[in-house]
């Protein structure tokens, strides 16, 4: 079954406390304010009607929203076209460290060894095509798109990403990324703890491991694939435990991120919810210089 079916007006779950991005300490990083307020609001609204002015709003020329969470949220679909509805890049960092991992697989290098990974990855010169939709992925200049679902690059992906000296590299990348792309909607699960501490908007997506793996089984019986969803959920619970308890980049919920759980919201309900939350910050003229 798929958990497509809630009432608009049902709560999903956030965290109660309330928050002030960019409300620690002073200096000219420009935060949105989001109050708790907006998060209990924006369970319920719809993004503003086309004539609303807070659409018109215009967004900040700074915007980077975080979106981090674990696998099988649908955080890359979900940060895709929420910067697609605000008019902003879209930044897939898995798609990063995916390519990593093909790069190691096609050059034959040992994984277990970082300087040499570090090293392939470094000279590929990982940079994005930003006029394509998705933005298209190149390593040596060229499309490395159809190599990153393959399964040996999905199987080697998670431990790869375990490496200190690859996340180093990457985080750098990501962060130039930023710089170049001020308006930004980055999914990972790292980019709101790691590589954008000071975002204007960290979301934690998440759902119960049975709602993932039925998401996911829904997706492989579409493709015409048997789908076990026990040992789905299971495989879910295993890699959110790796995920987590990695030394480094570990994927965890930043403190001042809003959690958002999307167990029982359609994928529709989940955009309409950020894009009202990013809008109403912004129309508020919330951008103000973090600690004011
Ligand atoms: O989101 P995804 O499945 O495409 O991510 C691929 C892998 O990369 C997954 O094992 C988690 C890892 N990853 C990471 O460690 N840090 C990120 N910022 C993004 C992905």
């Amino acid at each position: 079954m798929m958990p497509q079916t809630k009432r608009d007006d049902a709560p999903a779950t956030v965290e109660p406390k309330p928050r002030m991005l960019g409300g620690v300490g002073a200096g000219a990083v420009r935060r949105l304010l989001v109050t708790p307020a907006d998060v209990a609001e924006t369970l319920t609204l719809m993004p503003p009607a086309a004539d609303d002015p807070i659409r018109r709003h215009p967004l900040p020329e700074r915007l980077i929203v975080a979106i981090d969470g674990p696998a099988g949220t649908g955080k890359s679909s979900t940060a895709r076209t929420l910067a697609k509805r605000l008019g902003v890049e879209f930044l897939d960092t898995g798609a990063m460290y995916r390519a990593a991992a093909a790069l190691v697989l096609d050059a034959g290098i040992d994984p277990a060894d970082p300087v040499a990974v570090v090293e392939r990855v470094r000279r590929a010169g990982l940079r994005f095509d930003w006029t394509t939709d998705p933005p298209t992925l190149l390593a040596d200049g060229r499309s490395i798109m159809h190599r990153l679902r393959d399964a040996d690059v999905t199987a080697l992906v998670s431990p790869l990403a375990g490496l200190a000296e690859l996340r180093a590299l990457m985080v750098e990348l990501q962060k130039d990324i930023g710089r170049a792309h001020p308006r930004l909607v980055t999914e990972g699960r790292d980019q709101g703890s790691v590589v954008f501490p000071d975002a204007d908007l960290k979301i934690y997506l998440f759902a119960e491991a049975r709602v993932r793996a039925a998401r996911r089984a829904e997706q492989l019986r579409q493709a015409g694939l048997e789908a076990d969803e026990l040992a789905l959920e299971q495989e879910i619970l295993q890699r959110d435990r790796s995920d987590s308890s990695r030394r480094v980049g570990p994927l965890t919920c930043p403190q001042d991120a809003v959690r958002f759980d999307t167990s029982l919201l359609t994928f529709d309900q989940v955009v309409d919810r950020l894009e009202a939350l990013v809008r109403k910050a912004a129309a508020r003229g919330a951008a103000r210089p973090a600690g004011h």
